[in-house]
């Protein structure tokens, strides 16, 4: 990749059409400019409704920019066309969205296989993988399991290796661990780490969570309110392997604590 960054958002712009016409068009992103090197892991905060799910969707060409530039690998996202998009650009974009969106009618292998199987790579090398990955996030004995059996966080863990087990470049992940109680938010923290550190894919990660933004990242990115831009990029110099649940006794924590603090309004 020789320093090219394997995504940029160069002077993004994003509206929303207003209820009543034109004249009330809503900015939700201005002149938003930033790069993820391949393998980065980026962690996202800004306050709610400062457009990280528009900037995830525009990053996954769910929707369409209306100004600016999206690019992946070089290319670059259409603009202003959302006839030309290509949503998840050909499986190379991993999505994990708020919600867990697990179909209900299949059991918790058959959710994790079914990305390969929709892309017709579904062999014994993707099942052994899928395998493998329920096992690393504590879900074997759960195959044969509906979602409805399942735990919150257990029904997050498929929802995360069904995006992993077919190995796209880049995953965005919006506020994936969310809805979770502290214990099972940390457990899942360690499970993505552990996970990550396997193939070290690039990660776009959006939280409102300072800490978890912290732990996670190697470099975490503070957006205003809306219109969003980037009032604040920090390098997380805290060294891995990370001790999640003791990150705040980190000698380093408290100082970049406390400047996010100051710029997420
Ligand atoms: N399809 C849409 N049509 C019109 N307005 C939209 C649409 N999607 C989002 N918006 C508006 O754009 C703004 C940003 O929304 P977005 O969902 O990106 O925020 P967010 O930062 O993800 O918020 P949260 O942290 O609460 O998830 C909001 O004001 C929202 O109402
Ligand atoms: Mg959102």
């Amino acid at each position: 990749m020789s320093g090219q960054p394997l995504l940029e958002v160069r002077g993004l712009d994003k509206r929303f059409a207003g209820r009543s016409g034109r004249d009330t068009a809503l900015w939700v992103i201005k002149d938003l400019s930033f790069s993820v090197p391949d393998g980065e892991f980026l962690t996202i905060i800004g306050p709610s409704g400062s457009g990280k799910t528009t900037l995830l969707n525009m990053i996954a060409q769910i929707d369409v920019a209306n100004g600016g530039e999206v690019r992946f690998q070089s290319k670059s996202a259409p603009i202003n066309d959302p006839k030309s998009l290509n949503p998840g650009l050909n499986c190379q974009i991993g999505y994990v969205t708020q919600e867990d969106n697990l179909l209900p009618w299949r059991t918790t292998l058959q959710n994790v296989l079914f990305p390969l199987e929709v892309q017709g790579r579904l062999d014994a090398e993707g099942r052994a993988r899928a395998d493998m990955l329920m096992r690393t996030v504590g879900l074997a004995g759960f195959e044969g399991h509906y979602p409805h059996e399942l735990s919150g966080g257990m029904r997050k863990r498929a929802s995360l290796i069904r995006t992993l087990v077919y190995d796209p470049p880049v995953i965005l992940m919006d506020e994936p661990f969310g809805a979770l109680d502290a214990q099972t938010r940390a457990q899942l923290q360690e499970d993505l780490l552990r996970l990550w550190n396997l193939g070290r894919k690039t990660i776009v990660f959006v939280t409102h969570d300072i800490t978890e933004a912290i732990a996670l990242g190697d470099r975490t990115l503070v957006l205003s309110r809306a219109p969003a831009k980037i009032v604040g990029d920090h390098p997380i110099t805290i060294p891995r392997p990370r001790d999640i649940r003791g990150i705040m006794t980190h000698p380093d924590f408290a100082a970049l604590y406390q400047r996010i603090r100051e710029q997420v309004q």
